[in-house]
């Protein structure tokens, strides 16, 4: 089954060409970043113009790129929420379009049952793995801990009660002065700090058994240090960063690890916008290999938000005759469904 992928949820325009058994054929991203940088931060109103103008050209780029024709694919899957609802309705609304048009199936996708199936696409340095798993899900919208049994079994273990990691990095480095998307800048300052450590920054919900997560008190904290410390020179301003990317770092790996002691799980995949994170990758696997677990982590590109994890996500439900057809709608509040088919 050739699957055409759509993902339009919060500022990435993306289609993608995608077989059942996890074959990208072709997966084009066009990210909105550069338009959004001027105001700090993702403007939903500009966001969904953007889409607007882009979905047409990236689908028919994807085709081109994967050099098969609109009639070829056999079925459609959108991402359906959640997201910013302007944004979700442009990539739902040309899904439905296409699938009418060409008279094939047409399925909506949960945003971050798409992440979870990144590990399973079969592309070039790409290196599948197989069920259960615990999958950490960490980027600017979302963080959260679920426990993957099989491709159609997910339970939500643990998620942010306030920020999620990507947005406490984004936030974090605008009260820094370090402009937007966040979570790079401030690792590139952390990582030219060689000097003694900072003093650390508070960890949210650090009992033991905890798996939710919590990030705004860190972020206050920061706000107190920056207006307590005044104007910063740049070692103290390396220094802060990497004491504040620690604390986040700390938090997603002791979570992580803690989800699968509580599931007897030993294999953890990683994945989100903040898996680009080089310190997180390796204190992931630093601690998770003194007990025995494989950190996963899918190459960047479909880390962060794409459309071929979407089109995979989407295959159970079009291989068992479902379509969703005129009733599919944008969910921007959508529960993690527990059974996916
Ligand atoms: O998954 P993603 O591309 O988009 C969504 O939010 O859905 O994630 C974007 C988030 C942003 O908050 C960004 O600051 C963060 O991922 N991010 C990083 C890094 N690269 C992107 N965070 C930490 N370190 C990075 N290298
Ligand atoms: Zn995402």
């Amino acid at each position: 089954m050739l699957i055409l992928g759509i993902e339009t949820s919060c500022d990435e325009t993306a289609a993608a060409l995608v077989h059942d058994d996890g074959r990208v054929l072709c997966s084009v991203v066009s990210s909105q970043v550069d338009l959004h940088r001027p105001m700090g931060g993702v403007v939903p109103e500009i966001a969904s113009r953007e889409h607007l103008r882009l979905i047409l050209p990236v689908i028919r780029e994807a085709l081109s790129g994967a050099s098969v024709k609109l009639g070829d694919v056999d079925g459609i899957a959108v991402t359906r929420g959640p997201g910013l609802v302007g944004a979700l309705l442009v990539g739902v609304q040309t899904a439905k379009s296409l699938a009418w048009a060409l008279g094939r199936p047409v399925v909506g996708v949960h945003h971050l049952v798409g992440h979870m199936n990144a590990p399973f696409l079969i592309d070039g340095d790409a290196e599948p793995i197989s069920h259960p798993f615990v999958a950490l899900v960490a980027s600017g919208g979302h963080t959260s801990l679920f426990e993957v049994a099989s491709r159609d079994s997910i339970r939500t273990l643990g998620r942010t009660r306030d920020d999620a990691a990507g947005e406490a990095l984004d936030k974090g480095a605008k009260l820094l002065g370090l402009g937007y998307p966040g979570g790079p800048a401030i690792e590139r300052v952390a990582s030219s700090y060689d000097g003694p450590p900072a003093e650390p920054f508070p960890r949210g919900l650090r009992a033991k058994r905890e798996l939710d997560f919590s990030f705004s008190g860190l972020k206050t904290a920061l706000a107190d240090r920056v207006r307590r410390e005044g104007d910063l020179d740049d070692a103290s301003r390396a220094a802060i960063c990497r004491a504040y990317e620690e604390a986040i770092v700390d938090s997603l790996v002791t979570k992580s690890l803690e989800a699968c002691r509580v599931t007897g799980l030993t294999r953890l995949v990683v994945s989100g916008g903040v898996a680009a994170n080089a310190r997180l990758r390796s204190e992931m696997i630093r601690r998770a290999s003194g007990r025995g677990i494989d950190v996963h982590v899918p190459p960047a590109r479909y880390c962060t938000d794409n459309a071929a994890m979407i089109a995979l996500a989407g295959a159970p439900a079009l291989e068992s005759g479902r379509s969703e057809a005129f009733d599919l709608a944008a969910a921007p509040y959508l529960p993690v469904p527990e059974q996916i088919s």
